[in-house]
């Protein structure tokens, strides 16, 4: 049975809509050519510090992300001196066509995973584990919600099947040539949220750390989960592109 909680994260979703304008916003910042993108830079930047999988993009909805400053120093917009939060409850993600997250857990949180523009696949898991059983696959298309809590579906993999081009690009050829994209709005309450009444501040073991599994090395590690950008920046810069 789906949870109440899941429900009315649900029902509050449901009209959340990307605006045309928002959509060839982003795309814009994903391109390679005419003119690289800030969000392609971002990615370039990204495999920097990981290049065990094509990267994604996390959008905090509050708090602050890792590459605002630069955002900020690419368009002019605001001063510098950023650190990033970790631990947004509420997370806009970008994938680009053909990337995809490692296999990871959401830390016993209950949430939700909407799609607002492209396609977006996502495999659950029966537990953290290279290897691990597969427990379905969901397609998600826009208007279309997953969800997941702490003793389902919490595990799971995240994949953009669009259409990536011809030939990669980019550092260790982890990028490629299109600006095709998913873009995902997730929200993650920790248990306590679930019934208001009992709140308590997040701690470790929250949405503030997750868990993966390593592409490449195949082991379990933990992750802050820092966002890359944070709403506002982006949609300030979003807003030049449209005027432009
Ligand atoms: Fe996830």
């Amino acid at each position: 049975m789906v949870p109440a909680s899941v429900m009315d994260l649900a029902n509050k979703a449901s009209d959340i809509r990307f605006s045309a304008w928002e959509i060839e916003a982003i795309r814009m910042e994903l391109e390679l050519k005419p003119r690289k993108g800030l969000l392609r830079k971002i990615l370039e930047e990204k495999i920097n510090d990981d290049d065990s999988h094509p990267p994604y993009i996390r959008v905090a909805c509050t708090g602050k992300g890792k590459y605002d400053s630069m955002a900020r120093k690419h368009y002019g917009l605001l001063p510098d001196g950023d650190h990033a939060d970790a631990g947004s409850p509420a997370v806009l993600e970008i994938w680009p066509a053909q990337h995809y997250s490692p296999m990871h857990s959401h830390g016993g949180t209950t949430g939700i995973i909407y799609c607002l523009t492209g396609q977006i696949d996502v495999m659950a898991y029966e537990e953290l584990r290279w290897g691990a059983t597969e427990l379905g696959l969901l397609t998600l298309t826009p208007g279309q919600c997953a969800w997941l809590a702490a003793d389902k579906f919490g595990v799971h993999k995240v994949y953009c099947p669009m259409d990536g081009g011809s030939k990669p690009v980019g550092p260790w050829n982890l990028l490629n040539e299109t600006s095709d994209y998913a873009a995902t709005f997730h929200v993650y309450l920790n248990e306590e949220e679930t019934v208001p009444d009992t709140y308590v501040p997040a701690e470790l073991g929250t949405r503030d750390v997750f868990e993966y599994v390593h592409e490449i090395e195949h082991d379990r590690r933990k992750f802050a989960t820092y966002s890359d950008l944070s709403w506002h920046v982006l949609r300030r810069v979003l807003a030049k592109n449209s005027s432009t």
